[in-house]
């Protein structure tokens, strides 16, 4: 259904569990990037009028999950606070071509996949998190669930509107982009991040 070309490796999840703290803070910093980015596109691509208010939304739902993310780490005794940023997205987007408009196709279908993985991995926290001792996480996770599938849609949906290319080719680049993707992701390094890899030893 997200076009993920593998699925997270199934220790990822009891191993994020285990540094709830760490993970949330860097989901905080995902949810605001998110917003950034779709408030960034809207600067870049002024030229495009349809994309305005969907891009829009996007930033102002991604807001809100900041919003909420950030009440969760104070409820849990933490305080939103700076963190190295994650290399997944800077490389993800270096197989963005350079030249418009393909530049533009490649760009939204990166942020839908990034929006692809991001749900899937709060699936696999809320699944985690449901027999745990913080259920309001659990609830939190699966609460977003919805939004985030919507986004990896609405920046698909954006795609193809613009009509850059056929279907036939944005459904194959889309396919390319996913095992970059997969790749990409495989390469993290194995700590408490929405998009890092699994630990081997997880003894
Ligand atoms: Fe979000
Ligand atoms: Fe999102």
């Amino acid at each position: 259904m997200l076009h993920l070309a593998t699925p997270t490796d199934p220790h990822w999840a009891a191993a994020a569990v285990r540094a709830m703290d760490d993970l949330l803070l860097d989901h905080a910093h995902c949810e605001k990037k998110a917003a950034s980015t779709a408030l960034n596109l809207i600067f870049r691509y002024a030229t495009r009028p349809a994309m305005m208010v969907p891009l829009a939304r996007l930033a102002r739902e991604e807001l809100a999950h900041f919003e909420v993310v950030v009440e969760h780490i104070r409820r849990r005794g933490g305080e939103f606070r700076r963190l190295s940023p994650s290399p997944y997205a800077p490389a993800l987007l270096q197989c963005v071509r350079p030249q418009e408009p393909l530049k533009l196709l490649d760009t939204l279908l990166c942020c839908a996949l990034i929006e692809a993985r991001s749900c899937e991995r709060m699936q696999r926290l809320a699944a985690a998190l449901r027999a745990g001792e913080d259920p309001a996480l659990a609830r939190l996770y699966e609460s977003l669930l919805a939004s985030e599938a919507r986004h990896f849609d609405s920046y698909v949906d954006l795609a193809r509107a613009e009509a850059i290319v056929d279907e036939s080719s944005l459904r194959a680049r889309l396919k390319e982009l996913a095992e970059h993707e997969a790749a990409v992701l495989s390469a993290m390094p194995a700590e408490a991040r929405m998009h890092s890899s699994a630990p081997q030893d997880t003894t």
